[in-house]
């Protein structure tokens, strides 16, 4: 393939791309957005592999790796469990840094090409950047996969100093930078590069286990970012354009998810981009803790009260959260969603944007089972609702329905914007305990005098639901 298509398969690709990210913002497009997503790589890889900078020696490297990697994808892809998402994007970052890593290694040992003057500058400076984000995505991610998938404590690890610890690895890092530089001979900067690469993996290692278990969504996306910029480094390094944009695209999009859950979140962006620098890192509600504390009586109902109180609502509101993932229930949430809308209830379901274990979670769950997307609400446009509905049915969800985020300053979780489902005529929580949710915080709606606690498996109590609306 000449040089000139190769540009122009980029091209494609870059649109594509583009096109892609747009699709995926809608869960009514979502499905073109994948598509498109899918074609603009084949076409990358396709021009990559056949283009001008593959030798015939080359391709049978590169289908080899293709297979391989191809053949793990592909195996990840389908025995991974949806709740296991944000653990598998984890680790797939930390691929990313890793190959940042490896270029740049191989751009300042290859010297078939020589720069010379301000060329040979930006190239250093190219590997030397690529290689310190690469590193700190590495490390830092494949701690992030240790805390989703608890091998790692969720909770902050925090050293005595960690902000001079940290200012001091960024004045070592740019100290080695300038020694890396100014070094004469080819290949001399060779103790800097690996100095400055074991303090990135060990700052990637500190910032991640600095943060705490709620932060770690934002964390996931953060480092997503971290990750586009890793491509887009190696994309310099190795003057490939499309690199440069898909690593750019990326980045800047995983910057402003980032920003989104920190805002579904209340927690600050600055400080979590910085690597939890005085981020509210939550606090596991200590027994006496206001937030620990029972706050009155449960009072429990059965599947048959619960079917009986849904069958006099004239307007009900759904909440999904982790636990309908976990019992995966999206099914049968539908089916009763559909007997009840044929005897002329009002259903709609309310989504808070961090509820489930990545975003757009429980939207995904909603589109496998068929829920139409006209019923399906955001948190900003339900909120204003509840006190309209006659019941507000919570499926395994806790922190996202916690008042205690509204009502209580001292709560750790204080600020975060809720679904105010408290403020329906009625109120059923559907969970099999009294556990508290990802936040460890307790949870006050459930002992409302309006509320309800529907105790159990979300699958097994929505079975007998749909068998008593059905009778
Ligand atoms: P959680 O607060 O984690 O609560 C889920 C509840 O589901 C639990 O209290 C659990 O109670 C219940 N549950 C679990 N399995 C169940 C089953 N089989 N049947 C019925 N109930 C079941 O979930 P949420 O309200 O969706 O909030 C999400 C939380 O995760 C937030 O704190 C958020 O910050 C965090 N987080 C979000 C993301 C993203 S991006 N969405 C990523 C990582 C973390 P029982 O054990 O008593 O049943």
């Amino acid at each position: 393939m000449s040089q000139s298509l190769a540009t122009v398969a980029y091209l494609g690709a870059a649109i594509l791309f583009i096109l892609s990210l747009g699709g995926l913002s809608n869960p009514e497009t979502s499905r073109r957005g994948n598509l498109f997503g899918m074609i603009g790589m084949a076409l990358a890889v396709l021009a990559t592999v056949l283009g001008p900078r593959v030798g015939p020696s080359g391709i049978a490297w590169i289908v080899g790796a293709l297979v391989v990697g191809g053949g793990i994808g592909l195996y990840a892809a389908k025995t991974v469990k949806m709740t296991q998402m944000p653990e598998l994007v984890a680790l797939m970052h930390s691929l990313v840094g890793l190959a940042a890593c490896l270029v740049g290694y191989a751009s300042y040992v290859d010297t078939s090409v020589q720069f010379q003057g301000v060329e040979k500058a930006i190239h250093e400076i190219e590997i030397y950047v690529g290689i310190l984000i690469g590193a700190i995505t590495f490390s830092g991610s494949l701690i992030a996969f240790g805390k989703l998938n608890g091998r790692i404590g969720g909770k902050p690890v925090l050293l005595p100093g960690r902000h001079w610890l940290n200012l001091a690895a960024l004045l070592v890092v740019v100290w080695f930078g300038k020694q890396f530089l100014n070094a004469a001979e080819p290949g001399a900067g060779m103790t800097a590069l690996v100095v400055m690469t074991v303090i990135a993996l060990l700052f990637g290692v500190h910032m991640v286990m600095a943060i705490g278990g709620a932060d770690m969504p934002v964390v996931v996306s953060m480092l997503n970012s971290y990750s586009g910029w890793a491509a887009a480094a190696t994309g310099f390094m190795l003057s490939n354009d499309l690199l440069i944009v898909t690593g750019a695209l990326v980045g800047s999009s995983g910057a402003i998810l980032s920003y989104i859950m920190c805002q579904a979140m209340n927690r600050n962006f600055i400080s979590v981009i910085a690597g939890g620098f005085g981020s509210g890192a939550p606090k596991k509600a200590a027994s006496g803790d206001k937030a620990s504390e029972p706050q009155g009586e449960v009072v429990p109902v059965s599947a048959t009260e619960t079917t009986e109180m849904l069958r006099e609502a004239k307007s009900v509101i759904i909440v999904p959260g982790y636990g309908m993932a976990v019992a995966q229930a999206q099914h049968t949430v539908y089916e009763i969603t559909k007997a009840l809308r044929e005897k002329g209830v009002n259903v709609r379901f309310a989504i808070h944007p961090v509820a489930g274990r990545m975003p757009g979670h429980m939207n995904v769950l909603l589109a496998e089972a068929k829920v139409p997307y006209d019923i399906v609400m955001e948190m900003d446009e339900i909120n204003e609702e509840f006190p309209d509905a006659d019941v507000a049915i919570v499926i395994g969800a806790n922190d996202i329905v916690n008042p205690s985020a509204a009502e209580d300053p001292t709560s750790p979780i204080a600020g975060m914007p809720v679904l105010e489902v408290w403020k329906a005529r009625h109120s059923i929580v559907m969970k099999r305990s009294m556990a508290s949710g990802y936040a460890g915080v307790d949870n006050p709606l459930f002992y409302k005098e309006n509320n309800r606690m529907l105790f159990g498996d979300a699958k097994k109590m929505l079975d007998e639901v749909l068998s008593a609306l059905r009778a």
